[in-house]
């Protein structure tokens, strides 16, 4: 019989909410008082080295919608969404999304790209958000806006929706059997690798030229940046030691540095991970077993080789510090891997159509990214950090969110999903509004079954733009015809 876990809606008040969490032995931080702005811990303001100020303590997760056209332009919805990260109230604006540094390097094939031919393009999507920022806040000087970089390395669409074109850093025992690639696959040479670091930096240059104020250099995920972290057993210059894994980074970083003085630098990365997970025959996910000649699963960036699952957190420091040695000035803590264990990253009731049953209470793994979180920002205090996972507390995301910025936890709460369902939570929260509940996302996993069907993403469940469109239909016959 397979297990369903406590629904959050029905937990009506902090205190059954706070029991519940202590049943299940997880430490959440739990504020029972909202304080609202001003002089709340949300409302106050993050002021970076420079003096620059970020108004609040909520951050808008990049959140991309498989919808721009395939000359990697924003179509109408991408500014749709891009305007509401702008009218949430979010002071920090995370990279908008994924947005990739050259064609082959897309996630699929309506990913934006960060090209000479689309610049003028971005710049009005950012133009927009912070436009429709204005209107709302009458403010923009606290508002800071960044732009995630992206090479989706074995898990590139560039071309058609559903047939990968992987880019692979080395061979990986469990992945390539997953995503069937075959062992005479090339793995990106060391030239290959040399030149795109070249794409990244002429990207965080374009990105300084249209006006955004940072850029994350993303490593997570199971994408390219995220492959090199775990890439031990890659031989050369860029595989085995601690040094060498992380020298893709650094050769972006130095290279951003040295071209655009100014702009500001983040690193959004997986800060630990674990094995694949796999649908059972009860659909609930469990750990693939895997273990090399010693007795060991080297792969998981943030794992312990010895013990597999287990979170061993040395390596992410070392790399925090790293990046903090280097200049970079804003980190975002982000988990595993959406296409072989998302529960990791996205903590959800109702898994999407290539996922699995939660093998464990969604409240465990949003507990994970808390402590994890709260275990890097203690060791390495001057990164900005930001937290991720928040979406499914639901209700008890204003409590949360709250106790972990008050105790020092985390910097900014990031909000990701429940961005798509209720994009203005934060100025909501901000202002002591009574917050709308039946925009709260209940992770029904929509805006990730769609693109995986190959339409564009958005929330169908609660948000009327999407639930009017025609994919809304179809989602509902495919997730019918696989009983999700
Ligand atoms: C539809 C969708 C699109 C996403 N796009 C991106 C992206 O472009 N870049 C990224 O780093 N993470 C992306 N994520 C992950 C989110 O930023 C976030 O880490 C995750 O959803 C967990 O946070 P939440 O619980 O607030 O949703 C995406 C997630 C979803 C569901
Ligand atoms: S489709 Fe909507 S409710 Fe479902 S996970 Fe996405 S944002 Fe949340």
């Amino acid at each position: 019989m397979k297990k369903m876990y406590p629904h959050i809606a029905p937990m009506k008040t902090a205190m059954k909410f706070k029991d519940y969490i202590e049943s299940l032995n997880v430490q959440i931080p739990f504020d029972s008082d909202i304080w609202p702005a001003p002089g709340g811990p949300l409302a106050e303001p993050y002021v970076l080295k420079d003096g620059k100020r970020i108004g609040n303590r909520f951050c808008i997760q990049p959140m991309e919608g498989w919808d721009g056209t395939t000359d990697g332009r924003p179509t109408e919805l991408v500014f749709r969404r891009w305007k509401n990260f702008g009218l949430s109230g979010a002071k920090l604006i995370w990279g908008g999304e994924a947005t990739a540094v050259r064609p082959d390097g897309r996630a699929n094939p309506n990913q934006l790209m960060i090209l000479d031919q689309t610049m003028q393009d971005l710049e009005q999507l950012r133009q927009a958000l912070v436009d429709e920022h204005q209107n709302h806040f009458g403010q923009v000087s606290d508002l800071l806006v960044g732009l995630q970089l992206t090479h989706s390395g074995r898990f590139c669409k560039p071309n058609e929706k559903t047939k990968l074109e992987p880019k692979i850093l080395y061979h990986h025992p469990l992945l390539d059997k997953l995503f069937n690639i075959e062992q005479d696959y090339p793995v990106m040479t060391d030239a290959e690798i040399d030149d795109l670091i070249g794409y990244y930096i002429r990207a965080a240059k374009r990105a300084q030229s249209i006006g955004f104020e940072f850029v994350d250099v993303k490593h997570c995920h199971g994408y390219l940046g995220h492959e090199f972290l775990s890439a031990v057993t890659r031989p050369g210059i860029y595989g085995g030691s601690f040094e060498n894994r992380t020298r893709f980074m650094r050769e972006i970083l130095k290279g951003i540095q040295s071209e655009c003085p100014g702009l500001r630098i983040g690193v959004r990365f997986s800060t630990f991970d674990m094995p694949p997970f796999r649908p059972d025959e009860e659909n609930v996910g469990h750990m693939v077993e895997y273990r090399d000649e010693n007795g060991c699963y080297p792969f998981a960036f943030g794992g312990d080789p010895h013990v597999l699952g287990e979170i061993l957190l040395d390596e992410p420091i070392q790399l925090m510090k790293m990046m903090e040695d280097i200049g970079v000035e804003l980190v975002n803590l982000s988990a595993a891997s959406p296409y072989y264990n998302p529960h990791l990253t996205r903590p959800a009731y109702y898994p999407p159509s290539d996922g699995y049953l939660p093998p464990e209470d969604p409240i465990v793994g949003v507990a994970r990214q808390i402590q994890v979180a709260a275990v890097l920002k203690a060791a390495v205090p001057n990164l900005v950090t930001v937290g991720s996972g928040y979406s499914y507390l639901q209700e008890w995301i204003p409590n949360v969110a709250q106790a972990v910025v008050r105790e020092k936890k985390i910097d900014f709460v990031g909000l990701g999903r429940s961005t798509l369902s209720y994009p203005e939570l934060p100025a909501d929260v901000l202002a002591g509004r009574p917050l709308v509940k039946n925009h709260f996302c209940r992770t029904f996993s929509d805006c990730t079954t769609a693109p995986r069907k190959g339409m564009v993403s958005g929330c169908y469940p609660l948000d009327d733009f999407y639930k009017k469109r025609p994919e809304a239909d179809e989602l509902k016959r495919i997730k019918k015809e696989l009983k999700l």
